[in-house]
């Protein structure tokens, strides 16, 4: 039966750092960290992520702001404010929630961003970084950073002769994710829709990333015994059992059958999800460390 890896509880240990840093910065350069989130129209989930964002960052003793635009904002609107952002020396970091509306290129926004302000890690000049190995002065995105947090936890930092397999290959999470395990020594694979025979693959894995946004995909069966399984999904499902029209969360994994074989598991939710606002705020006061000449801390 795996242990399951609380992702609540790290986050919450990662945001009493980031408070304490924080804390720490202001007193000695008067430097206040300031994130600045921006959301465009109504999508109910990014409603809520935002808020939570903008209440950790108050939490962590942060100048918080928030720009909330309606779903008919024009493309250039929502350049001009990132440039504003961009030139405004109390914001630190910049994200710009996406998905964005259809009528907006949300790469031209992403481009936008001063890379030093990035918290996201999404601009070519952080991806670059990343890919090069650079991950000093790089930002790496919130939620594969907060997975190889939860990864360490179990693992170690050092994943020498593990094999790694990531189900999924986005820009957010798969392909940062393939880099950050190689980054850690592992030896990584990529698995998408077009890979043959997943489930034999997956079964070749001392450390499987679910990243897929497949409601509970992967089963027990697919997994190795003994490996650490990190489910990234948050898939929001009926749940008849709960009541007429009720929902619940559940993950790309089939947590139960998973459990069973695996020797570690993150929950969903409480397992990534936590980590990944915890990263932002991480990257946050980062940046605010930088932009005041300060050695950054470590996380
Ligand atoms: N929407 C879902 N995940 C993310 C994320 O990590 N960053 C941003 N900006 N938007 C998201």
């Amino acid at each position: 039966m795996a242990d399951i890896i609380d992702g609540k509880a790290i986050a919450a240990d990662v945001t009493a750092k980031v408070k304490i840093v924080a804390d720490t910065l202001l007193e000695k350069t008067g430097i206040q960290t300031g994130l600045a989130v921006v959301i465009v129209g109504e999508d109910p989930a990014s409603q809520v992520y935002v808020a939570n964002k903008g209440r950790t960052a108050k939490a962590c003793g942060f100048h918080s702001v928030e720009h909330k635009l309606p779903e008919d904002t024009s493309e250039q609107a929502l350049v001009d404010i990132v440039e504003s952002l961009n030139n405004d020396p109390a914001i630190h970091g910049i994200l710009v929630q996406l998905p964005l509306p259809q009528h907006i290129d949300a790469g031209r926004i992403i481009q936008t961003i001063a890379p030093e302000k990035d918290v996201d890690g999404f601009h070519f000049i952080n991806v670059g970084k990343l890919g090069t190995g650079e991950i000093d002065t790089a930002f790496v995105p919130c939620t594969p950073a907060g997975s190889m947090l939860l990864i360490e936890r179990v693992l170690g930092k050092d994943l020498s002769g593990k094999t790694a397999v990531v189900v999924g290959r986005s820009n957010i999470v798969g392909k940062p994710m393939f880099n950050l395990l190689l980054a850690a020594n592992a030896t990584v694979t990529i698995a998408h829709s077009r890979t043959r025979d997943l489930e034999a693959l997956c079964k070749t894995a001392d450390i499987l990333i679910a990243a897929v946004g497949r409601p509970q995909m992967i089963k027990g069966d697919w997994v190795k015994p003994g490996a650490v399984l990190i489910d990234v999904g948050i898939n929001r499902i009926d749940a008849p059992e709960k009541g007429e029209g009720k929902t619940r969360l559940v993950g790309d994994a089939d947590f139960d059958s998973c459990q069973a074989v695996a020797s570690a598991i993150t929950p969903v939710p409480g397992g990534v999800g936590p980590m990944t606002i915890a990263m932002l705020m991480a990257n946050a006061v980062t940046s605010a460390y930088r932009s005041a000449g300060e050695e950054a801390p470590s996380f």
